[in-house]
C-alpha cells in the first residue's frame, strides 16, 4: 500500500497477528472459567466472524495509544482486542438480510450465508457479550476503576448513543421510515456514531490503561474524532471506487441502497479533500506527544488513505 511506510506496515502486521492469537484463545473449544458449554455451531459462527481476516485497526489504535504513555502488559492487547470482537459482532449484524443485506465480508461469506440468520443473530449477541467479559476481567488490568471505565466507555460507545444508535439513523436515512433528506451536518453526526464512536474508544482505552492525563486524553479524543470521521469518509469513497475483490465486501452497495455518505453532498474531489483536512486536523492534535507519537500520526494516513 503506498501511502505509509514500511515500518508503519510492520506494526500494523505485527498488532494483528498478536490479536489473532488473542482472539484464537479466546474463541477456543475449551469453556472458559464461569461458562457451561460452548455449543458448537455457535462458536463455529462466531469464530468464522472474528478470526482470519480484517485489519484489526481498532486493536492497533489501543495498543499503539498505550505505548505512548509506555503501558506494558496484557492490557493494551486484551482490550484491544475485546474491542475487536465488539467491532465483529456490529459487521455481522450490519450484513444481515434485514440491514445491509450483503453477501461477502473480508473475501468471505457472510456469517449468516455461511450459518443462517438466526446463527448471526446469536454469534453477534455472544460476541458482544464476550467483549465485555474480557474488558472486566481483572487479567486485563488489575485496578477494579480502570476495568470498570472501560466497560464504562465501550458500553457508551456501543450502544443507544453510539454504534447501535449511528445504525439505525443510517437505515433511517435510506428513507425506510418515511421520507429522509439528510444536511451535511446531519450525515457528519450520524457517521460519527456509527464509526467514530468505537473507534474514538479504541484511542481512549489505550489513554485509559496508560492512565494518561486530562490534557493528553482530551487531545487523543480530538485525534480519535478526526479519525473516525476519516475512515467513514474513506469507506464512502472506496465504495465507489474499489472492487470487491480488493475489499473483500461488495462495492456500489451505498448508491444502490440510498446510503446518506458525504460523497453524496461534497463529491468525490470534496469527499477526497476532507479526508486530506480531517488527516492534518488528527496530525496536528498530537502535538504535545512529540516524536512518540509518529505511528499514531501515520495511522490517520493509512486510514484516509488505504485502498482496503
Ligand atoms: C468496516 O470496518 C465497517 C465500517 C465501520 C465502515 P473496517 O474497514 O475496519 O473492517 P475490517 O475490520 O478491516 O474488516
Ligand atoms: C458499518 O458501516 C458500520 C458498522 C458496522 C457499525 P457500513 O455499512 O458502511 O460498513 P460496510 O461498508 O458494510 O463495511
Ligand atoms: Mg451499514
Ligand atoms: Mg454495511
Ligand atoms: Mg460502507
Amino acid at each position: 500500500m503506498i501511502p505509509s511506510t514500511d515500518s508503519f506496515l510492520m506494526r500494523l502486521t505485527g498488532v494483528a497477528r498478536d490479536v489473532e492469537a488473542c482472539l484464537e484463545a479466546l474463541l477456543s473449544n475449551e469453556p472458559r472459567s464461569g461458562e457451561m458449554a460452548r455449543p458448537d455451531r455457535l462458536l463455529s459462527a462466531m469464530r468464522h466472524a472474528a478470526l482470519g481476516g480484517g485489519k484489526r485497526l481498532r486493536p492497533f489504535l489501543t495498543v499503539e495509544t498505550a505505548r505512548l504513555f509506555a503501558c506494558t502488559g496484557p492490557g493494551p492487547l486484551r482490550s484491544g482486542s475485546a474491542i475487536e470482537l465488539l467491532h465483529c459482532y456490529s459487521l455481522v449484524h450490519d450484513d444481515l438480510p434485514s440491514m445491509d443485506d450483503d453477501d461477502l465480508r473480508r473475501g468471505q461469506p457472510t456469517v449468516h450465508r455461511a450459518f443462517d440468520e438466526a446463527t448471526a443473530i446469536l454469534a453477534g449477541d455472544a460476541l458482544q457479550a464476550l467483549a465485555f467479559e474480557i474488558l472486566a476481567d481483572p487479567a486485563t488490568d488489575p485496578d477494579g476503576s480502570v476495568r470498570a471505565e472501560l466497560v464504562l466507555g465501550l458500553a457508551r460507545a456501543s450502544g443507544l448513543g453510539g454504534m447501535v444508535g449511528g445504525q439505525i439513523l443510517d437505515l433511517a436515512a435510506e428513507g425506510r421510515y418515511g421520507e429522509a433528506t439528510l444536511t451535511e451536518g446531519e450525515i457528519r453526526h450520524l457517521q460519527m456514531m456509527k464509526t467514530g464512536a468505537l473507534l474514538i474508544f479504541s484511542v481512549e482505552a489505550g489513554a485509559i490503561l496508560g492512565r494518561a492525563d486530562a490534557a493528553a486524553r482530551a487531545a487523543l479524543r480530538t485525534y480519535g474524532r478526526a479519525l473516525g470521521a476519516a475512515f467513514q469518509v474513506a469507506d464512502d469513497i472506496l465504495d465507489r471506487e474499489a472492487s470487491a475483490e480488493a475489499l473483500g465486501k461488495r462495492t456500489g452497495k451505498d448508491l444502490e441502497k440510498g446510503k446518506a455518505t458525504l460523497v453524496d453532498h461534497l463529491g468525490m474531489e470534496g469527499a477526497k479533500g476532507e479526508c486530506r483536512r480531517l488527516v492534518e486536523e488528527a496530525q496536528g492534535s498530537l502535538e504535545i506527544f512529540g516524536e512518540k507519537a509518529a505511528t499514531l500520526r501515520d495511522a490517520v494516513r493509512f486510514v484516509a488513505e488505504r485502498e482496503v
